[in-house]
C-alpha cells in the first residue's frame, strides 16, 4: 500500500489538495454558516448534515460511522453495458479494491470553505469531480455539484441517481425510538426532489407538532429538473440492498415516484433520479444538488432559482470564497516559513469554526447538544476580539448575565448572547476554574480598546436554585422568579461588570480546602479532574487566582488614574468580602477563611439589598494586592517541589484523601503541565524557579513523538482524583499533548521570556499537527495528539484561540496598552524571512494594521530593538514602555485610511 505522503498547499490562499484521502480513516471537514447549515464531509461524501440538535437533515455521525454506516452522501452512475459506480466511491466493489492496484484515483481538494473530491474511474476513464460547501446566503443549505467527464475513448450513455439518507429528526431518536420516529416521517416529492416534513417531533422537549422541513433538492446544470424520485428508503434500497448497493440503482429501475406523490411513516431518502445521457469522450455534464433545512414548508421554486443551477453554484461559490477571505484576512502572519503561515491560516478558520458549531456536532464533537461551556465562551472571545472585533464587547457584556452572587456560573448556556438556563437535570456542578478567565478576557478587551468605560456597565447576576457554589439549594426559589438575581423588594439586581468580576475572584479566595488551597470542587480547566469534589485542591488555578487579585489590583489604580474615579460601588453585602478594610481575618487560618464565606453566604443566599456601599479606589486595591501577594507567597512556601539542582517545579493538586499528587515517588515522577502554566503566566514563579520549570517540563513532559504531555503517567484508575486517569495514558486529558494547555505553556514562556522555548513548543505543535502520516489530520490545530501522534478532535479546540492570542500578542509582540498599540516582537532569527522581514495583518483602533518588520542585521529576540515607527511612509513619535514600544491611539486614529502601513525597524 502507497504512503500518503500528505497535504500540500496549492496556492497563497490556503487551499490544499491530498491524494487518496480515502487512505486515511477519520478524515472530515467542516461547513458552516451563519444561518445554521453544520455540515462534516468526508472524502466518500460521508458526515452529516444538521442545523441543531433536534434537527439533523442526514443521520447523526460520531467517527466510527465515518467507515461503519452505510448512510453516506452518494451519486450513482449506471453505465450502460457497464456497471454501476460510486462516484462517491461508496459501493462494495470500490471497498474491495481499497488496497489493490485497482484502486482508483483520487484527489481531495479544500480551501475555504469548500471541499472538491475528484475520483476517476480505472478503466473506463470516467472522472467525477464533486464539490460541497455550504453558501454564505440566509438559508440553511449545503450545496453539491457533480460535474462527470468522459475521459475515456468512447461514448458513454450514463444514467445518475443522486442519493441522501434523510434521517430528519432529532439526534435523541437515534437510540430513543428511531423506527417510531419515522412513522411521523410526511414524505411530498416536488418536482426538484424529496421534502420531508415529519408530522410531530419527538425529543427533549416533548412531543410537539413539527414545522421543520428537510429537503433533498437536485437538477441537472442548466435546471433540467431530475426525471423522477425513490423518496421511501426500503423501496430505493430494495429487499436484500443496501445504501452501498441500492436495488433501485443496480437493476436500473424506473423511478417510484414523480411530482406531486407522497408517502407516510417510512425512513426516507432524497433519491434522485436524472435523465439517461451519451456522455461523448471529453464531454462534461453538471448535477446540482441543494440539501436544506426550513422552518416550514419551503417554496421550492425559490430554492430551485436559487440554487437549481450551475451558473448559481458558481456564482455562490465565489461569495463564499470572498466571504471566508475577507473574514480570514483579519489577522494574517506572514514569516519566512510559508507552510507554516499558510497552516495558521486555518488555526484562524478554528475559533469561528467554534462559534458556529460549538462544542458538539463534527463527528469527533459526537456529545453535547450545541452551545458551549462557560470557559470555552470566554476563551474563544479571546480571538474573536481579533478576528470578528466589533461583536465582542456586547458579546462580553451579556457573558456577565451568568454569574451568580457566589462567584460561580451558570452551567447550561443558551443559544442566545447572554442567555443562560437553569440546569433542568439539577446536576449541580461548579468548576473551579471558571472564575478566573472572564478577567483574562476582559483584560485583553480593554488593553485593545481602552475602553475601561466598560467595567462600569452594569448587569444582572443569575439566579436558580443552587447556593454557596452548589453546595446548598435556595429552596424559597421559584422558577418563576425567572433565572436572576433579585432584591428583597424583589427587583432586579444589578452589578457593575467590575462588582462581578470582583466576586469571581474573591469568592474562592476564601473557598479553600485543608492545605488553604483553593477547592477543587466540580474540577477546574481539566474536565477529566471530577473526582476530587470533597478535599481535592488544585494549586494550579489558585495560582491564577493569586495573580488575577493582583492584577485586579492594578487595574483599580489604573481606573483611578485614568479615569478620576475616586470610588467603586459594590453590594453592601460584598464588603465583608474585602475584609482588611473592615475587620482583617488571618489569612492562614481556615476556619476564619471559611466564617467570613459563610457569613457572606447568609446574606446572599435568597436575595440582596440591593443597596451599594462606595469604597476607595485606593483601599480597595491594596485589599486585593494583600489577598494575591499572601497567596503568592504561601504557594511558594507550601508548594514548591525541589527534585535536584536546576529542576523544580509546582504540585498541581491535591486529591480527594487530602495527598499531595506531584512530586518524585516510587512509583515514578509525577508531575503536570497545568500545575506549572500558571506561575509562569502570572508570575507565581520566580525567574529562578521559571527556568528549573522549563527544564523539568523538558525532562520530564517532552517526548519527541507526540510534544508537550499534560502529564507524566501516574499508573492506575484514580478514582479519588478523576475520570481522566481513567483514559489509557497519552490520551486526551490523561498525558496526551493536550493543544489548549500546551499553547498556554508556550505563552507563559514568551511572557516570562523564555522566548526559545516557548517556540519550541509551538514549534513542535505545529510540525506534530504538520506531520500527516502520523497525525492524519487536515491542516490546523488538534484538540490533542494522542500515544500514536494522531492529531484528535480536530478544528473545534479552544488552543486556537490561545495559539493566534500567543503569536500575535507575543511571538509578534503586537497588543494593547490600555488602547495604545504596543509593539515588542519575540520572533527569532530565522523567523524572518530571506530579506530580514516578517510582517502580520490585524485590526486594531478599527484600522487594518499591515505591520512589517525590518531587521536588517538578522538579530535574535532579546538582540533587538524598536527603533523607529513609521505609519504610511511617515516617522511618528514612540514611547518605550516596559511592555514594549508604545504607538498612541490618536496617532493610529489620525493616519488616514482604514488599513494603515506600519513599517518597523529593529535594531
Ligand atoms: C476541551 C474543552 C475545554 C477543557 C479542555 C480540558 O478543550 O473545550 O473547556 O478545558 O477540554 O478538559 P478544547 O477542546 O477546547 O481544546
Amino acid at each position: 500500500m502507497n504512503q500518503p505522503k500528505g497535504w500540500t498547499f496549492m496556492n497563497e490562499n490556503g487551499s490544499f489538495a491530498l491524494r487518496t484521502p480515502q487512505d486515511t480513516q477519520y478524515l472530515y471537514f467542516p461547513l458552516v454558516n451563519e444561518a445554521g447549515m453544520m455540515s462534516s464531509v468526508t472524502p466518500t461524501l460521508h458526515g452529516d448534515a444538521k442545523t441543531g440538535h433536534n434537527t439533523f437533515l442526514t443521520p447523526p455521525v460520531s467517527v466510527e460511522d465515518l467507515h461503519n454506516s452505510r448512510a453516506s452522501r452518494n451519486f450513482w452512475v449506471h453505465i450502460e453495458g457497464e456497471e454501476v459506480w460510486s462516484a462517491a466511491g461508496s459501493s462494495p466493489k470500490q471497498h474491495a479494491e481499497a488496497f489493490s492496484g485497482k484502486r482508483e484515483d483520487t484527489l481531495l481538494e479544500a480551501g475555504f470553505l469548500w471541499h472538491k473530491i475528484t475520483r476517476t474511474h480505472p478503466a473506463l476513464g470516467l472522472t467525477a469531480e464533486i464539490t460541497s460547501f455550504v453558501p454564505n446566503t440566509d438559508d440553511a443549505v449545503e450545496y453539491m455539484r457533480v460535474k462527470l467527464t468522459n475521459g475515456g475513448s468512447r461514448t458513454l450513455t450514463v444514467t445518475p441517481t443522486a442519493a441522501i439518507p434523510m434521517y430528519a429528526r432529532s439526534a435523541d431518536d437515534l437510540r430513543d425510538h428511531r423506527h417510531v420516529t419515522s412513522l411521523l416521517h410526511r414524505i411530498a416529492v416536488g418536482e426538484y426532489g424529496v421534502h420531508v416534513q415529519p408530522s410531530l417531533s419527538f425529543d427533549e422537549r416533548g412531543h410537539r407538532v413539527n414545522r421543520v422541513t428537510y429537503s433533498v433538492l437536485g437538477a441537472e446544470g442548466d435546471g433540467t429538473a431530475p426525471v423522477g424520485f425513490f423518496p421511501v428508503l426500503e423501496d430505493y434500497i430494495g429487499e436484500g440492498g443496501s445504501l452501498e448497493w441500492p436495488k433501485a440503482v443496480v437493476t436500473h429501475a424506473k423511478p417510484h415516484a414523480a411530482a406531486g406523490d407522497s408517502a407516510e411513516g417510512y425512513e426516507s431518502v432524497g433519491a434522485l433520479r436524472f435523465r439517461e445521457a451519451d456522455l461523448a469522450p471529453g464531454e462534461s455534464r453538471t448535477y446540482v444538488l441543494a440539501l436544506t433545512v426550513e422552518e416550514d414548508r419551503p417554496d421550492e421554486t425559490r430554492l430551485a432559482r436559487d440554487y437549481l443551477s450551475e451558473a448559481r453554484f458558481g456564482q455562490l461559490l465565489e461569495e463564499s470564497v470572498v466571504y471566508w477571505e475577507a473574514k480570514l484576512g483579519k489577522l494574517a502572519f506572514r514569516s519566512g516559513d510559508r507552510d507554516h503561515d499558510l497552516w495558521m491560516k486555518w488555526v484562524t478558520l478554528q475559533p469561528v469554526l467554534r462559534r458556529l458549531f460549538g462544542n458538539s456536532f463534527l463527528p469527533y464533537h459526537d456529545y453535547g447538544r450545541g452551545g458551549r461551556g462557560w470557559r470555552d465562551l470566554w476563551q474563544d472571545c479571546l480571538a474573536l476580539l481579533f478576528t470578528e472585533p466589533a461583536e465582542v464587547r456586547h458579546l462580553l457584556l451579556n457573558n456577565f448575565a451568568g454569574i451568580r452572587m457566589d462567584g460561580s456560573n451558570a452551567t447550561i448556556i443558551g443559544s442566545k448572547p447572554g442567555e443562560f438556563i437553569a440546569d433542568r437535570n439539577n446536576i449541580p456542578r461548579v468548576w473551579m476554574d471558571h472564575g478566573a478567565w472572564p478577567f483574562l478576557t476582559v483584560l485583553l478587551y480593554l488593553h485593545q480598546s481602552g475602553d475601561l468605560g466598560f467595567l462600569l456597565e452594569e448587569q444582572p447576576y443569575f439566579k436558580d436554585i443552587h447556593i454557596k457554589r452548589c453546595k446548598d439549594k435556595d429552596l424559597e426559589w421559584k422558577p418563576l422568579d425567572g433565572s436572576v438575581q433579585r432584591t428583597a423588594d424583589g427587583e432586579i439586581y444589578r452589578g457593575t461588570v467590575l462588582e462581578h468580576l470582583l466576586l469571581q475572584n474573591l469568592v474562592p479566595f476564601y473557598h479553600v480546602g485543608e492545605h488553604n488551597i483553593i477547592k477543587l470542587e466540580g474540577a477546574d480547566w481539566n474536565d477529566g479532574m471530577d473526582m476530587g469534589t470533597k478535599r481535592g485542591e488544585s494549586v494550579a488555578f489558585t495560582a491564577f487566582y493569586a495573580s488575577n487579585l493582583m492584577e485586579l489590583g492594578k487595574l483599580l489604580r489604573e481606573l483611578e488614574r485614568r479615569t478620576g474615579l475616586a470610588e467603586i460601588q459594590v453590594s453592601e453585602e460584598m464588603v465583608l468580602l474585602f475584609d482588611t478594610l473592615s475587620a482583617p481575618i488571618d489569612y492562614g487560618s481556615i476556619g476564619e477563611k471559611h466564617r467570613l464565606l459563610d457569613a457572606y453566604y447568609e446574606r446572599t443566599g435568597h436575595t440582596v439589598s440591593g443597596r451599594r456601599t462606595a469604597l476607595k479606589i485606593g483601599d480597595a486595591a491594596r485589599d486585593l494586592e494583600q489577598k494575591g501577594q499572601w497567596l503568592a507567597r504561601h504557594l511558594q512556601e507550601q508548594e514548591w517541589i525541589a527534585q535536584e539542582e536546576g529542576i523544580g517545579w509546582f504540585n498541581g493538586y491535591y486529591d480527594d484523601d487530602g495527598n499531595r499528587v506531584e512530586g518524585v515517588t516510587p512509583d515514578g515522577v509525577r508531575m503536570t503541565l497545568t500545575g506549572q502554566v500558571f506561575h509562569l503566566m502570572g508570575g507565581t514563579a520566580t525567574e529562578e524557579q521559571a527556568a528549573q520549570m522549563a527544564a523539568a517540563v523538558n525532562r520530564h513532559l517532552k517526548d519527541p513523538r507526540i510534544g508537550y504531555r499534560l502529564n507524566t503517567d501516574f499508573g492506575g484508575i484514580r478514582q479519588n482524583l478523576g475520570r481522566a486517569f481513567g483514559f489509557a495514558f497519552g490520551h486526551k486529558e490523561n498525558g496526551a499533548m493536550f493543544s489548549h494547555m500546551a499553547v498556554m505553556y508556550a505563552n507563559a514562556l514568551y511572557k516570562r521570556g523564555f522566548v526559545r522555548e516557548g517556540h519550541d513548543v509551538l514549534d513542535s505543535i505545529y510540525r506534530l499537527s504538520a506531520d500527516f502520516e502520523r497525525s492524519r489530520m487536515y491542516p490546523g490545530v488538534p484538540e490533542y495528539i494522542n500515544e500514536r501522534g494522531r492529531g484528535m478532535y480536530p478544528y473545534l479546540t479552544g488552543s486556537a484561540s490561545w495559539l493566534l492570542l500567543t503569536e500575535l500578542t507575543e511571538v509578534y509582540g503586537v497588543k494593547g496598552g490600555y488602547g495604545d498599540l504596543l509593539l515588542d516582537p519575540k520572533l527569532l532569527r530565522t523567523q524572518f524571512d530571506a530579506e530580514g522581514k516578517a510582517g502580520v495583518v490585524t485590526l486594531f483602533a478599527g484600522k487594518m494594521l499591515r505591520i512589517v518588520y525590518s531587521n536588517p542585521n538578522g538579530a535574535d529576540a532579546g538582540a533587538y530593538t524598536v527603533r523607529s515607527v513609521r505609519l504610511n511612509g511617515s516617522g511618528v513619535e514612540t514611547e518605550q514602555r516596559p511592555e514594549g514600544c508604545a504607538v498612541k491611539r490618536e496617532t493610529l486614529l489620525a493616519a488616514g485610511g482604514e488599513a494603515v502601513d506600519v513599517e518597523v525597524e529593529l535594531i
